[in-house]
């Protein structure tokens, strides 16, 4: 009976989150995010049905694994079952079960022991949209009957909303992978202690995408981000580049690669002070083979005006555009940029920010950016979440803001 009373209170913060949100992003993460908790799971997702490809596709999930790239068969696994059939199933032991074909479970890299599985329904049309599924207790228990109710409760109430504010499921089409980082690790070795600083990273960054990478301070970000750039070896695992392994590059290859491929924005500037803004971008254009015009792009952080004047004649974030202009003008394939605007007070990094959502706009350059203000993540095509080490959470945005929107 105690279990009844919690689940009504949680049911009824479900109903409460729901009331408030305005789309359907909002109202699948929201209720997914209370049902974690409450169940106390590793890993859970949405997958909803497209039903020009008859697949599903995780539209967000959170744990240890990167699945968002995957999309299965309706019918097929036991989110297609569930998803077909309408009925939801509780799984003591998924990997070994008889009814599901184990490739499915190999493709997503979580060794899935028990799971709630629930579909969700589009009310008014009578038909299943997709599904929610919840994986692995962390305390190793199994999950019970009354935990599979309070997951139907949440279906059933997430659908209702879904329906009633006319939300409509859309999926993406499939899109390119550009790298990929399959369980990356990265050691320190300090005297006679090994510091593990990335615990096995599962990644895939999309070509022209924007993804943002989140985390507390010393969780592992720019390790991470700098073994995406050459900047830095990976201890164990595979880095992959434009379907290319570039676990173990000669150096060569890597001096290649930083000069032509990857455009680096830091917290700190690193300008010349003896250079003008033109100068600056100028010195970099010369490394590359086929750059941009160096006046086009200052122009394209809007600082034509400033060509001539020296770092030191300008604010905190027209000396961050002028590094952001020294980025482009490499025409990088990728563009990675570090806390860019943790020196800048909040008018200044919308500036900055707003140069970014231009690029990322003008489509050919995918960015990956570190930051640790949650705020700023909004403006992301997806939200990568780092914690430990380890990959927490992704999460597409479906309604991604402009810099001028963020407020902190
Ligand atoms: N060169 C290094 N040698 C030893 N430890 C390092 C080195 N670089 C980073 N670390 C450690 O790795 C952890 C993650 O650092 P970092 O990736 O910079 O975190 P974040 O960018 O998320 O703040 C920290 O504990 C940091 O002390
Ligand atoms: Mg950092």
């Amino acid at each position: 009976m105690a279990t009844d009373k919690k689940f009504s209170k949680v049911t009824f913060e479900l109903m409460e989150t729901l009331l408030e949100v305005h789309n359907l992003e909002e109202a699948l993460t929201g209720t997914l995010e209370i049902i974690v908790r409450e169940l106390d799971s590793e890993a859970a997702a949405i997958w909803l049905l497209d039903r020009k490809t008859n697949r599903l596709a995780p539209i967000f999930h959170t744990g240890p694994v990167d699945i968002s790239n995957i999309s299965i068969e309706n019918g097929i696994g036991i989110e297609g079952l569930v998803t077909k059939t309408g009925k939801s199933m509780l799984v003591s032991d998924a990997a070994s079960d008889p009814r599901f074909d184990g490739t499915v479970f190999d493709d997503n890299g979580l060794i899935t022991k028990t799971m709630i599985c629930v579909p969700l329904y589009n009310v008014s049309e009578n038909e299943v949209i997709g599904c929610y599924l919840i994986a692995n207790k962390n305390n190793g228990s199994l999950y019970n009957d009354s935990e599979l109710e309070l997951c139907e409760h949440m279906a059933v109430l997430a659908a209702m909303t879904i329906d009633e504010k006319g939300f409509i499921v859309n999926l993406e089409e499939e899109k390119e992978i550009l790298i990929s980082l399959r369980d990356v690790t990265k050691e320190y070795q300090t005297g006679d202690t090994v510091n593990q600083v990335l615990k096995g990273i599962n990644l895939d960054i999309y070509k022209n995408e924007f993804v943002v990478i989140l985390g507390e301070s010393g969780c592992g970000k720019s390790t991470m981000m700098n073994i995406v750039g050459g900047m830095d070896s990976l201890t164990g695992g595979k880095l992959t580049i434009e379907g290319t392994d570039f676990s173990h590059p000669t150096d060569y290859q890597l001096t290649k690669f930083r000069r032509e491929y990857v455009g680096f924005i830091f917290q700190a500037y690193y300008l010349m002070p003896n250079l003008t803004a033109l100068e600056n971008v100028e010195f970099i254009a010369e490394l590359v083979d086929n750059p941009l015009s160096s006046a086009e792009a200052l122009a394209k952080v809007g600082l034509s005006e400033r060509a001539g004047n020296y770092p030191g004649q300008m604010s905190g974030g027209q000396q961050q555009r002028v590094s952001i202009a020294r980025a482009l003008v490499k025409k990088p394939k990728l563009i990675l940029a570090d806390e860019p605007t943790a020196a800048l007070d909040y008018t200044t990094s919308i500036e900055v920010l707003r140069v970014i959502e231009d690029i990322v706009k003008n489509k050919g350059t995918t960015v990956m950016m570190v930051t640790h203000n949650v705020e700023i993540a909004k403006m992301a095509d997806r939200v990568v979440k780092v914690r430990n080490g380890k990959i927490a959470s992704i999460k597409k945005n479906l309604h991604p803001l402009h810099a001028e929107e963020l407020v902190w």
